[in-house]
């Protein structure tokens, strides 16, 4: 069977089951979580085969098991995220999205359960919004390939994109710019077009429950102390010096350098009541909307030199007896976790939340730098946990010819610094699509399709990859992201020999110059194969 994820194990069996000609469905009450996922995938037929989704405890957390006859189909689960993932995978089997497909399964049995059980993918919304059908729209082909964090990166400097109701000006100043940076890092234009949108309350409502329908959780990200300054154009006093600034249209190189405006990166006044407070309200505001128990507060790349400098957080310092920038930053961590846990969630951060030692060890790291981060390693080893988001495996922001799609299908977790002994603090793996050269989701699907299938296998199966077995399940799923008109990479630039000229070129580009060097030759493949 051609199915993505890899499940555990698929016994096969003589016949076959038409999955169009099921008419009866009966679903476990414990269970009926799963019910609008049926209704959306199966077209009840008249052929009188059965659907049965029968809970059995002895089903791992997310694990779930497939019987397969010709009369019909069995799925037994003991969550309602097992039987979606159950779902998913007759769903993918089966090809039930592609109307001219056989939507038949052979008879068996599938035995199926994850490797990690945290297997997210970070939305840059900041740095270009979607909006609702988009997310959703990535929540299902998430959902498909059994993802279940939707990593939501909701601030940071070049937009705030969820409302506050107790801060308005967050949104009416904070998700609006006066237009976006283009042509690389030190490209010094803007696109002249004005850039803003956010979420309301009430449609996060909507996206988390639709997400929780698909098996979807969502980990809110509202990074702080820096990549703060959508929130600074709004409320200057959240800073160390009351700076009036706009949200800036540049995403940084050369322009603020040019502007004069070399600090434009500012980390919030956390020596400074006021500012500690604004971010507790906005915790609780945020927090009431995402029923999962985690939040991620960012604490990447966090400039200190204001810090030092100002006489509240030197303040601070000394009140609190911390001895650098670093001790304060994990001041600041430990402060946050205090209040999340308070509202029975935990806080996940960059791996740059770990430089101080008084860092309270329940929070959980996100490891992202390419290189080997030493402090991630001391985290482990003092009972920590850690989400692994290399750079060079999990950036599917960067081409296909810098990230190539088979490092992230072969990806090993125990590097830089990860060892096998150390499995058990792994919760799990994360892509992340940053939004910087993003601006639409045609370009968005090419960065991400493939590479979710990729991804997906890395998390979900255990055991020895297979690329050339695995290029050939890719394959036989282009006609499913076809009927979702995914506009996706195709085989020669997801799996060509890379070439070295076209890799420089690329890379040169993504600091200077045409961002679409590799999507515009994908529309020259599909338009020379006929596809649209
Ligand atoms: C990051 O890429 N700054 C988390
Ligand atoms: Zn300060």
């Amino acid at each position: 069977m051609n199915i993505i994820p890899r499940p555990l194990k698929v016994e096969q069996r003589q016949g076959k089951l038409d999955l169009s000609a099921v008419s009866d469905i009966e679903i476990d009450a414990d269970l009926d979580g799963c019910s609008a996922l049926i209704d959306s995938v199966f077209t009840r037929g008249e052929g009188g085969a059965s659907l049965r989704v029968v809970r059995d405890a002895s089903c791992s957390d997310e694990g779930y098991r497939i019987e397969i006859t010709p009369d019909g189909v069995k799925i037994f689960a003991s969550t309602q995220r097992g039987a979606v993932w159950a779902v998913q995978t007759l769903r993918v089997a089966g090809m039930l999205d592609v109307e001219d497909a056989h939507h038949t399964v052979e008879c068996g049995v599938i035995e199926d359960a994850p490797e990690y059980g945290w297997r997210g993918l970070l939305i840059d919304e900041a740095r270009h919004f979607f909006g609702v059908q988009a997310i959703k729209r990535i929540i299902e082909l998430m959902s498909l390939h059994k993802l279940n964090v939707l990593h939501w990166h909701l601030t940071d400097d070049s937009g705030w994109r969820i409302e506050i109701k107790k801060y308005p000006l967050l949104t009416e100043i904070g998700a609006k710019r006066s237009q976006s940076q283009i042509n690389g890092w030190w490209g010094v234009d803007g696109d002249g077009i004005p850039h803003s949108g956010y979420y309301t309350q009430e449609q996060i409502r909507e996206v988390v429950a639709f997400a929780a329908e698909r098996g979807v959780s969502i980990l809110p990200e509202i990074d702080m102390p820096a990549h703060f300054a959508a929130a600074f154009a709004a409320y200057p006093w959240l800073a160390c010096r009351d700076i009036k600034r706009d949200v800036p249209w540049y995403f940084g190189g050369e322009v603020p350098i040019r502007e004069g405006v070399k600090d434009w990166n500012r980390s919030a006044c956390i020596g400074n009541p006021d500012t500690m407070r604004f971010i507790c309200d906005v915790l609780d505001e945020i927090s009431e909307l995402f029923p999962f128990p985690y939040f991620h507060i960012g604490g990447d790349e966090v400039p200190t030199e204001e810090w030092k400098k100002c006489p509240k957080c030197k303040e601070l310092m000394k009140r609190e007896g911390l001895k650098d920038v670093d001790e304060m930053h994990a001041w600041f961590n430990n402060k946050v976790q205090e209040y999340l846990l308070g509202k029975g969630k935990r806080l996940i951060g960059w791996n740059e939340v770990l430089k101080g030692d008084n860092l309270d060890r329940s929070v959980i790291a996100q490891y992202w730098v390419p290189k080997l981060d030493r402090n991630v390693v001391k985290h482990i080893k003092l009972g920590g946990e850690v989400l692994m988001s290399k750079h060079q495996y999990f950036y599917f922001d960067h081409d296909y010819a810098v990230n190539p799609m088979r490092r992230t299908y072969e990806f090993e977790p125990y590097i830089s610094g990860v060892k096998p002994k150390h499995r058990a603090s792994i919760l799990g793996i994360e892509g992340a699509v940053w939004t910087e050269w993003i601006p639409d989701m045609y370009k968005l699907e090419f960065m991400l399709f493939p590479r979710m299938a990729a991804q997906s296998e890395a998390g979900w199966s255990s055991g020895k990859r297979d690329w050339k077995e695995f290029l050939k399940r890719v394959k036989a799923f282009e006609p499913i992201l076809d009927a979702f008109g995914v506009n996706y990479a195709e085989e020669e630039i997801y799996a060509g020999k890379p070439n070295l000229f076209r890799k420089l070129r690329i890379q040169r580009n993504f600091f200077y110059g045409d961002q679409n060097i590799e999507l515009k030759y994908n529309a020259a493949i599909k338009q020379r194969k006929g596809k649209n």
